[in-house]
């Protein structure tokens, strides 16, 4: 893989699987601009450990449910590289309640973060991509956007919703030189899985058929893939990284 002269943005890419994605992305030689919202010292120090292997990249904070935060995003991207080839759409929240309890605010609040910022970014980056006649939006779904989840009616539908923007998007600008992916990962080992009790836990492991939990690296692996030259070809799919998980 090979990813030199590309500029890349990747949303939520101060912890997890964010933070995977942006350093694998500067291993094969993309620059990165690394985005994440509040505190900004981990985005800062995923940023430090692209420059230790000599490659560059920038913090930007920005929410990015947000528009003008957004467009400040993309915008600071092309004052500082003049260009954007890869955008990876992974900021991603839980607020997890059964149905009926719910709130208005459960879901909006998931809908906003996880899928109009996927809608936010990839308009504010393709205009960018379109003259370039190149580019590679690859976002963030999740399995449970394939097979539901109890508790996560609100996040199930975001990412769902994911899935239909990512093939439409294909379709839209393919003649582009542009190409729309998607990643479903199944049970990774994150901050947002910590979350769950150790009955979830198990419960939920004991249906992996590769018997364990994902790491970031395995999502970030497949991301970067997506990235390329080489998967030219690939538009419109969604790729679960799951460990069988979801069994479609
Ligand atoms: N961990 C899993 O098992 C799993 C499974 C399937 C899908 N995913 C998806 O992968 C993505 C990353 O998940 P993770 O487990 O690394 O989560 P995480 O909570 O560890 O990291 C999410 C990152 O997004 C950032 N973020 C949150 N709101 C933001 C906003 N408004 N603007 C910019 N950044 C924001 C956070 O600050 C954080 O750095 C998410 O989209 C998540 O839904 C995770």
């Amino acid at each position: 893989m090979d990813l030199s002269d590309r500029v890349a943005i990747v949303t939520g890419g101060g912890r997890g699987i964010g933070r995977a994605i942006a350093l694998k992305l500067a291993e094969v030689g993309a620059t990165v601009v690394v985005n994440d919202f509040g505190d900004p010292a981990p985005a800062e120090g995923v940023v430090e450990e692209i420059k230790a292997m000599n490659q560059s990249g920038m913090a930007v904070m920005a929410d990015v449910s947000s528009v003008a935060d957004v467009d400040r995003l993309v915008a600071t991207t092309i004052d500082n590289y003049q260009q954007v080839d890869i955008l990876v759409n992974n900021a991603g929240i839980t607020r997890d309640q059964l149905l009926l309890r719910m709130t208005d605010e459960d879901w909006d609040m998931v809908m906003s973060v996880n899928l109009k910022s996927v809608f936010l970014c990839t308009r504010a980056v393709l205009k960018h991509m379109v003259r370039q006649r190149r580019g590679r939006i690859v976002s963030i779904a999740s399995i449970v956007g394939i097979v539901g989840n109890a508790g996560q009616a609100n996040y199930a539908a975001a990412k769902a919703g994911i899935i239909g923007f990512t093939r439409t998007v294909a379709k839209e600008v393919a003649s582009r030189g542009i190409t729309a992916n998607a990643i479903a990962p199944g049970f990774i080992d994150t901050k947002m899985t910590e979350q769950l009790g150790e009955k979830q836990r198990q419960e939920l492991q004991s249906r992996i058929p590769l018997g364990y939990l994902g790491t970031p690296r395995d999502v970030a692996e497949a991301v970067a893939f997506l990235a390329t030259e080489e998967a030219r070809y690939i538009t419109g799919q969604v790729l679960n990284v799951d460990g069988g998980m979801a069994g479609v």
